[in-house]
């Protein structure tokens, strides 16, 4: 699984075989620029979520449920995942947390709504947990994450993503239950992996954690291309006449 944010990404990657596009709500800080998850809103991946839904093909399609869009009542947790399903075109929703959420997974799932599951480091939790950190280190942390596993599997929960947390925890929760585990900073025990593309892709100059992985280096290329048009413009060389637009050439469809 990766994550995607717009329809033209959701189509690479579909292209590319992924299985599943999460639309993280990550993107409040790879888009909007926030430092934190915390205040995106559900229009915010509503909108990202129809776009991506537009481009993928064959993929999953996932949708975030945002901070407090499904904690306050189990009714708005409900009517805020149908807009993502009915409205957004997502399949599915993750939402953070383990036992106590585990009531909501339930009821979303009995509505026919897939549900994944999202414990180890919660992002929309950061102020709680006291900062973006591993989960689990502690024999007493180990023991609560494998009790949220439990309760989401039980809530019907079809998979669960494991966030930060050490690689034999993750491999003792993943063989001690049945739905399958999407790891992220969690070893190479779980049943699938996640990313943030924006990360994977070197497309975020931000802070990246560490236990990403940079698959390619598309900010440099990007930063180099645009450098590259600069001064192809400055220097009179693009457009050249190839690029310019004819008379007799309108009428033509698209771009
Ligand atoms: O928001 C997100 O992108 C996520 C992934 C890191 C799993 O929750």
């Amino acid at each position: 699984m990766l994550t995607a944010y717009d329809a033209t990404m959701a189509r690479l990657l579909d292209r590319a075989g992924i299985d599943a596009l999460l639309v993280g709500d990550s993107l409040g800080m790879v888009i909007e620029g926030h430092e934190t998850t915390i205040p995106v809103t559900l229009d915010a991946v509503l909108h990202h979520t129809q776009a991506v839904a537009r481009g993928a093909r064959r993929a999953l399609v996932i949708a975030d449920m945002p901070f407090l869009t499904y904690q306050v009542t189990v009714p708005e947790a409900m009517r805020n995942a149908a807009r993502l399903i009915q409205v957004g075109g997502a399949s599915a929703v993750k939402l953070e947390g383990g036992l106590p959420v585990a009531e909501t997974v339930r009821r979303l799932v009995e509505a026919g709504i897939p549900v994944m599951g999202h414990i180890g480091l919660t992002p929309q939790a950061v102020h709680q947990l006291g900062g973006f950190r591993t989960v689990g280190a502690s024999g007493r942390e180990a023991e609560r994450l494998l009790q949220d596993a439990q309760a989401l599997q039980q809530a019907g929960a079809f998979a669960i993503v494991i966030e930060c947390i050490p690689a034999e925890t993750a491999r003792a929760i993943t063989a001690q239950i049945d739905i399958p585990t999407i790891g992220i900073g969690a070893g190479a025990g779980c049943d699938g992996q996640v990313l943030v593309s924006y990360d994977a892709f070197g497309l975020f100059d931000g802070k990246v954690p560490r236990f990403v992985k940079r698959y390619a280096d598309l900010g440099e290329q990007m930063v180099a291309a645009a450098r590259q048009y600069i001064a192809e413009v400055q220097q009179e060389k693009f457009p050249a006449a190839e690029h310019s637009v004819r008379v007799n050439s309108a009428g033509g469809k698209g771009r």
